[in-house]
């Protein structure tokens, strides 16, 4: 009995591998470094989803169906608004994410996606009192999220960034939230109820919440010439660095040099990108000094929490835009477990009292 399932094999996959040795994250063949430097959000998508709908288009067309399927959300979701203002802002996207009707098909696999991100971005609105935006079909995934939380055209550097984000965060072998979407995939309940699953798991602080401590540690740092001796009375405290350390990557988390090297071409005198990277060295430098027998490097959560704040999302909302990402994995995984015909059914061991 293995209670976090740790050591249990649950599922074989083509979508990606996580090799915490290494410090590698290969998805479909292809290295998570290139893949953030090079393609957009729908690239991946059509990376991920290949095989997997046998009608699935070209690129150029899948971004349009996606574009659509944001219009479609986005008349649903906007009837809501009263609901979505009384309620925090991830059960807000919770509850926004179950107007997506079930289906195993394509349409049913963008409407899930397209309503993670609508939800996300009128919710970012909602909370603030802001008036909603509507999405347009024509932008990129990316791109609109950006729009539809700022109502301004982003520079093509922060869609960039944003498009870096989403697809670094796309898939991760089989993490709480995808195991969970293929959990309710194998039933037979359909894509959207897969989705809204992983979204659930997701919330939860131990998977899809740190990078906002991140932001509270920069914020207490405060100043560069700060950083050294903070780090030193919050080591010597017992206290953990947030953005630092990994259970899984022994030597480096791959997704954090991808996320460095994309907000690298983003202007330092946006957010505290400079700022960050200079504390970084700081942080790396003190942890070799004061902790010399471990290897703690820079984790994702560190450059997540950067680049999110760079394009000006509220942290409250970092836990939604990693859905964004991630929804692309969800439907992949979703796939992948329905096409094993097999319902996911372990077994338990009794520990109760036995009948008298
Ligand atoms: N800062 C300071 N010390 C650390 C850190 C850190 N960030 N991470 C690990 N350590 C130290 C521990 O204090 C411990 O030292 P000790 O043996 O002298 O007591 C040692 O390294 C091992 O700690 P464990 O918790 O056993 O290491 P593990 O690899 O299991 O921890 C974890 C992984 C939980 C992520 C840890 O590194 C941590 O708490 N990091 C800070 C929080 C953070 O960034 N979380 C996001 C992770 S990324 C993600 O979840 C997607």
């Amino acid at each position: 009995m293995d209670s976090g399932l740790e050591n249990v094999i649950a599922a074989e996959t083509v979508l990606s591998r996580v090799d915490g040795q290494k410090g590698e994250l290969v998805v479909r063949g292809r290295e998570i470094e290139d893949i953030a430097a090079s393609m957009t959000f729908e690239d991946v998508l059509h990376l991920l989803w290949d095989g997997f709908f046998d009608d699935l288009p070209a690129v150029d067309a899948l971004t349009v169906r996606l574009g659509e399927a944001r219009v479609r959300a986005f008349s649903k979701i906007k009837t809501i608004v009263p609901v979505l203002k009384r309620e925090s802002s991830l059960e807000a996207i919770r509850t926004a994410l179950s107007l997506t009707s079930d289906g195993n098909d394509l349409d049913s696999a963008l409407d899930a996606v397209a309503h993670v991100l609508v939800a996300t971005a009128v919710v970012g609105r909602v909370s603030k009192n802001q008036e909603l935006i509507e999405p347009s079909a024509t932008r990129g995934h990316a791109e609109d999220l950006i729009y539809m939380l700022s109502g301004k055209k982003a520079s093509p550097e922060l869609v960039a960034g944003a498009n870096s984000y989403l697809v670094t965060v796309a898939d991760h072998g089989l993490n709480a939230s995808t195991f969970t979407a293929r959990v309710v995939a194998s039933t037979q309940a359909g894509l959207g109820s897969a989705v809204i699953a992983g979204f659930c798991a997701l919330k939860g602080p131990l998977h899809g919440g740190a990078p906002g401590p991140v932001l509270d540690m920069l914020d207490s740092i405060g100043t560069v010439e700060n950083a050294k001796n903070w780090c030193e009375n919050a080591l010597e405290n017992g206290d953990r660095l947030m953005g630092f350390g990994h259970r899984v990557y022994k030597i480096k988390d791959p997704r954090a040099d991808a996320l460095k090297t994309a907000s690298s071409k983003i202007s330092g005198s946006i957010g505290r990108l400079n700022f960050a990277r200079q504390v970084e060295e700081i942080i790396i430098e003190t942890l070799v000094e004061k902790k010399p027998d471990r290897v703690l490097e820079t984790n994702v959560e560190y450059y997540t929490a950067v680049l999110l704040e760079a394009l000006n999302i509220d942290r409250s909302l970092f836990t939604g835009v990693f859905g964004c990402g991630r929804s692309a994995g969800w439907v992949a995984h979703s796939k992948e477990q329905i096409a094993t015909r097999r319902i996911v059914r372990p077994k338990s061991v009794y520990v109760g009292p036995n009948p008298s």
